[in-house]
This record gives structure tokens, sequence and C-alpha cells, in this order.
């Protein structure tokens, strides 16, 4: 029925099937996933929300970039992150998801291409196709830190191709974009006149380093899109507050701007209490960016000193972001795997094969978790992935 844009099978996979049927017995699960920050036990302050009570808000003012107070204070988050942008290159969306589709209803039509990173965020398969656009993958190596495979991006150009993306710090690898690899994307993207996508939704969560890291608005060759929200950089992705900073040639940008706005005005989809309150909103996120990021390490020391007892167990490092991987015992399959560690010792992780991994085996946890689950669940994956229990 309907659109292609759709997946012709709306089907539960056998994943989805098997945790249905252990919550319908009543299993308690240890969700190895929950990548939810209002869900894993974090201090919300409880005024938090107030400023939404705003009475400048009852004014309804549809401004497409949205209004200049709000802009203003999310560029004043880009100089926090030493990022230095004006005002009137920053447009606010709804959410990130929103902010990819509306980029890709500026620069793509149905059936052209952007490249995105495998492994990665599995939600692209979902934002393109219901653009219409096709997603072609480049490769992130392994060898001993993530790195882009340059060659395969080479190789996934062609004449359709009318972005690329990057995820600094990539869901789930924790890699960060390193300055070489910006120098040879931007090399590449300028000979194709063709802009590069950031999406630096966790670049505030740097875990080890990464001294190499930059962002994607560092080069200024060609057109750029930063794309952050307050979901994962204050935790409160219930807000439904997220933004694009444009950065490049200034005559690039302004041209990308003026037909964006085009597009954003059709929507005019961030509400105007979220936008009258922008600056507080993101003023509070530090309280809460500070207790995720120690929850963040403390789960990742948690994790590393518990695998140490299981030498046929690897924690990649991790540079930042919000999940680990590891890398498994590939005696059986990936699904084999976490479905019994699901149907025997009730604990949820995802595969490698989730976010594409070009190999197999290998298990993604998020750090998210709160320590007691996160230290029960992890000595019980341990355990099974290293055929001990
Ligand atoms: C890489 C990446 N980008 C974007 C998002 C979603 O952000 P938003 O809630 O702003 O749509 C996520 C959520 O997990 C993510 O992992």
């Amino acid at each position: 029925m309907g659109s292609s844009r759709l997946p012709a099978s709306l089907e539960p996979n056998a994943l989805a099937r098997m945790i249905e049927a252990r919550r319908r017995g009543g299993a308690s699960i240890v969700d190895l996933t929950e990548s939810n920050p209002t869900r894993v036990g974090l201090t919300y302050a409880p005024d938090l929300l107030l400023p939404l009570a705003n009475a400048r808000a009852l004014e309804y003012d549809p401004q497409p970039l949205g209004v200049w107070p709000a802009r203003a204070a999310v560029a004043a988050d880009f100089r926090r992150r030493g990022i230095i942008i004006s005002a009137d290159r920053v447009a606010l969306t709804s959410s990130t998801s929103e902010a990819y589709a509306l980029l890709f209803k500026l620069l793509c039509d149905a059936g052209d291409r952007v490249l995105v990173p495998h492994p990665s965020y599995p939600l692209f398969e979902h934002l393109t196709r219901l653009e219409s656009v096709d997603a072609v993958p480049y490769g992130l190596d392994y060898h001993g830190a993530w790195r882009i495979d340059v060659d395969s991006v080479r190789r996934a150009m062609g004449d359709r191709v009318r972005a690329i993306l990057v995820v600094s710090p990539n869901n789930p690898t924790g890699s960060f974009l390193h300055r070489d690899d910006l120098a040879w994307l931007s090399e590449i993207a300028a000979a194709a006149d063709i802009p590069l996508i950031g999406d630096e939704v966790f670049a505030d969560y740097r875990i080890d380093g990464a001294a190499a890291a930059t962002h994607i608005l560092a080069g200024g060759d060609v057109l750029a899109f930063s794309l952050g929200g307050l979901s994962k950089s204050a935790g409160l992705p219930q807000l439904k507050l997220g933004w694009i900073g444009f950065g490049g040639p200034p005559d690039r940008v302004d041209a990308a701007l003026a037909r964006y706005e085009m597009i954003a005005d059709t929507y005019l989809s961030v509400s105007t209490p979220i936008q009258a309150s922008a600056a507080e909103l993101i003023e509070s996120g530090t309280a809460i960016r500070a207790q995720i990021l120690a929850r963040l390490k403390r789960n990742l020391e948690s994790l590393r000193a518990q695998a140490a007892a299981f030498p046929a167990i690897s924690v990649l490092p991790v540079e930042g972001g919000w999940s680990a991987v590891m890398q498994v015992p590939s005696v059986g399959s990936e699904e084999a795997l976490i479905l019994a560690l699901l149907e025997k010792d009730d604990v949820l992780v995802h595969p490698g094969y989730f976010f594409d991994f070009a190999r197999e085996a290998f298990i993604v946890v998020s750090l998210l978790v709160e320590p007691p689950l996160f230290d029960q669940g992890v000595a019980r994956l341990l355990a099974r992935a290293a055929g001990s229990r």
C-alpha cells in the first residue's frame, strides 16, 4: 500500500518478537541499549521547565529560521564548544532528524544520493528513504582506532551524490572527525561541488580525548552544516529543539540559507514557548551534561574493569559519545548471541549488524544505563559472550 518510501514489510524482527514475548512472560530485562536520558535516573531540576511559561510565548512570531534571541543563544552555545558562528548562520529545527529531512529537501531530488558512514546511526536508512534519497555507504575502518576509509569515499562518489554525511563523534564507534579526514573530505566535496553535513549531537561528550579531533565547520572551504540539539547536549529530547549551523564560503552560505528559509517557512515547526525559552533551556543543559559525562566515564571504567577478566573480549577505545563497542569471539553469529542473552540472561544489547559493521562479531552497549543495572547486565553479557555461561 502507498509509497515505496516506506519498507515493504513492517513485521517485527526476531529480536523485537523475543523482547515482546519475554516482557509478556513477566521477565525483567536489563536493557543495555537504553539511551533515553530521561529514563536513567539523572537529576533534572524540578523547575527546569518553568521558562516555558514565559509570557513572551503568548505572541506568535513566525520566523522560518527561528526568533533572533533563540538563534543567538544557539550561536553562543557553538562558541562554548570553540566554534565561532554568527546567529544569522543558525537555523532552529524541532530535532536533528528534522534537520536531515530539511537538508535533504534543500539538496536532493528524488533518486539523488548522499554518502553515509558505515558503521553508524541506523536511522539514516529511514531518514534518507523518507525523502526519496538513496544512502550510499562509505567505510570507517578499525585499526586500533576508527578512521574514515577515504578511498571508500572516493569510490562511492558519482554524479548523483549531493552531500557527504559525517557523524562526530560517531554513533556507535565513538570516533571523532579528525583534522586530516576533514581536509580529505573537504577536498573531495569541493571537487564535486557538494556540501558536508556533520552530525555533532554528541560533540560535548569527549571521553578518551582525540587530540586530532575537529568539527565540520572548521574546514571553511566548502559549504557545511553542523547539526546539534538539546536532545543530547542537554539530555532533553522531549523538548524538541535542534539546530543547524551553516558554514563555508559566504556566497554559498547565503544562497543555501535563502533557499532553506523557504522550506522552513512551509513548516514553522519549532514551537514558540521553546524558542522563547531557548537561552534558559540551553543553560540548564550544563548541569545535566555534567551528570551524563560522569555517568559515561563511570560505566566505561566499570565495563573495562569487568572485561579485563575475559581476554577473548576487547572493549574498543571510546573517543566520545554515549556507547561502547565490544569485539567478542565470533563462535556463532551476533544474532544467535544476542537472542541467547535475551532469552537466557534477560539482557538486551545491540548487535554490530544493527549499525552495519563490516564484519562480525561486535556488541554495542549504551553507557547511559543506571550503574547497578549496567554492572549486572555487563557481567551477564561478558560471561555469555565468552562462552562461560
Ligand atoms: C547520531 C545521531 N544523530 C541524531 C540523533 C537524534 O537526535 P534528535 O533527537 O535531535 O533527532 C541520534 C539519536 O540517537 C543520533 O544517535
